[in-house]
């Protein structure tokens, strides 16, 4: 088998020592079981990992990937993985992380056919348009892909906001949102002023009544 794939198995091997090596109980702590504080919703890109970028450790991060960091109700991926960190896990923060320079957001800004991902991204062009006399206005395309990258990530936290599984919590305890944006660029990451942090942050017509 080819040697950058062997790599990944020898690497693994070297961590587990290493980790053991630092505390010889590392493993056994691990597998108790797990009780993150964050749900993570974040691109697939290989560029943002939660843990990395983080400075977290594994058991720390609950996380969910897709291309673009997308939240539709109908995923039922999304919908579980959400579901299930805030039931069960009781996770206190959900972070949805965005990132510039991210060939989701760039891919719905063009008009490729990309087969089933041109389907995936298409609420992203949905607030383009809700957005269009903003983005219109700003000529450099990067400024713009950038300027998308925030407005799409603000309104995934938003789009957490509408689900019961996020009401219903609410209902019983704090769970705060967050919308962050990665900057491959420099490795920061900037958190966007958008609040997502009880039912008076959502839209009225989202709002529904649980017992
Ligand atoms: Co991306």
């Amino acid at each position: 088998m080819e040697e950058s794939y062997q790599k990944l198995l020898r690497n693994n091997k070297q961590w587990a020592a290493s980790k053991q090596k630092e505390d010889a109980d590392y493993f056994k702590k691990l597998s108790q079981g797990q009780s993150p504080e964050y749900l993570w919703i974040g691109c697939s890109d290989s560029r943002v990992p939660a843990n990395e970028v983080t400075l977290t450790q594994p058991g720390e991060i609950f996380v969910h990937r897709n291309i673009a960091n997308v939240v539709i109700q109908t995923d039922m991926n999304l919908m579980s993985v959400l579901y299930f960190a805030v039931e069960i896990l009781q996770v206190k923060h959900i972070i949805v992380c965005g990132h510039y320079e991210c060939g989701g957001v760039t891919a719905a800004i063009q008009h490729k056919d990309m087969g089933i991902v041109t389907n995936w991204l298409r609420s992203i062009k949905e607030i383009y348009e809700h957005h269009k006399q903003e983005l219109d206005a700003i000529e450099s395309i990067e400024k713009k892909e950038r300027r998308l990258v925030e407005l799409h990530t603000i309104e995934q936290a938003k789009n957490l906001g509408k689900t019961r599984t996020v009401q219903r919590a609410w209902k019983k305890r704090p769970l705060f949102i967050h919308s962050w944006v990665f900057d491959c660029c420099t490795g920061i990451m900037t958190e966007l002023d958008n609040k997502v942090t009880c039912i008076d942050d959502v839209e009225p017509i989202f709002r529904y009544e649980i017992e």
